[in-house]
């Protein structure tokens, strides 16, 4: 399964790359509002860090100012994925990057059935929000499931990138499921080390090496 880092600040997003583990970077309007900064510098810049998918959203929601925006915004660097919502104009928009070579992520997806239209006009990435369908009570990580037997009864290439991560047990969830991609916020990705037996079983290994007197080198 692929890492995406959920997130618009390029400083944490440089600090992952280094770990070897980012295979990409999803944005969305509000986490640019969040950053404060200017929308078309900040993906300029994480483009430059990481070398894979890159998605950057537009605002439009009419079909003509989706399409301009997208063509504007696919133009900053070889590795922009155009973010679109999940709706009818949308779709539409979809189906014009995907027969044009711009790669796209179809966002705000709640159901099977929404999944299922994006796969049909040649969604590069489908992003199913689980947090979201958990926080009304419903079981986000189905859905993943719902659309990954759907995929794969008709061999569709979209990606599922599982979005709207909580907490860590939902990475390794997707992963079971077998979702291609997971957009993980940053903190989310750094609890994914933690252990207490790692932590408490390695302080145990470096005070019995000290007691030895030894050194490697
Ligand atoms: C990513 O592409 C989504 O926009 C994001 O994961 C949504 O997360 P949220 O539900 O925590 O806002």
């Amino acid at each position: 399964m692929k890492f995406f880092v959920d997130t618009a600040e390029v400083d944490a997003i440089r600090e992952l790359q280094a770990t070897g583990l980012l295979d990409g970077v999803t944005t969305n309007p509000s986490l640019i509002a969040k950053s404060g900064r200017d929308f078309k510098e900040v993906i300029a810049e994480i483009c430059e860090i990481v070398d894979g998918a890159v998605s950057a959203e537009v605002a439009a929601t009419d079909l003509e100012g989706m399409i301009r925006e997208g063509e504007h915004l696919a133009k900053i660097a070889d590795n922009v994925v155009i973010k679109i919502p999940l709706t009818p104009d949308g779709l539409k928009a979809c189906r014009h990057f995907s027969n044009n070579g711009i790669k796209t992520n179809v966002t705000l997806c709640f159901s099977a059935n929404q999944a299922l239209l994006a796969a049909k006009v040649g969604a590069t990435y489908i992003s199913p929000f689980v947090g979201r369908l958990d926080d009304i009570n419903l079981t986000g990580m189905d859905l993943i499931a719902d659309i990954r037997g759907i995929y794969d009864n008709y061999d569709f290439e979209t990606q599922i990138l599982v979005a709207s991560i909580r907490n860590i047990n939902q990475v390794s969830e997707a992963a079971l499921v077998g979702a291609d991609v997971a957009t993980i916020p940053p903190a989310i990705i750094h609890k994914m080390y933690h252990h207490p037996l790692t932590d408490k079983g390695l302080a145990a290994f470096v005070k019995d090496w000290a007691s030895t007197g030894q050194s490697i080198l």
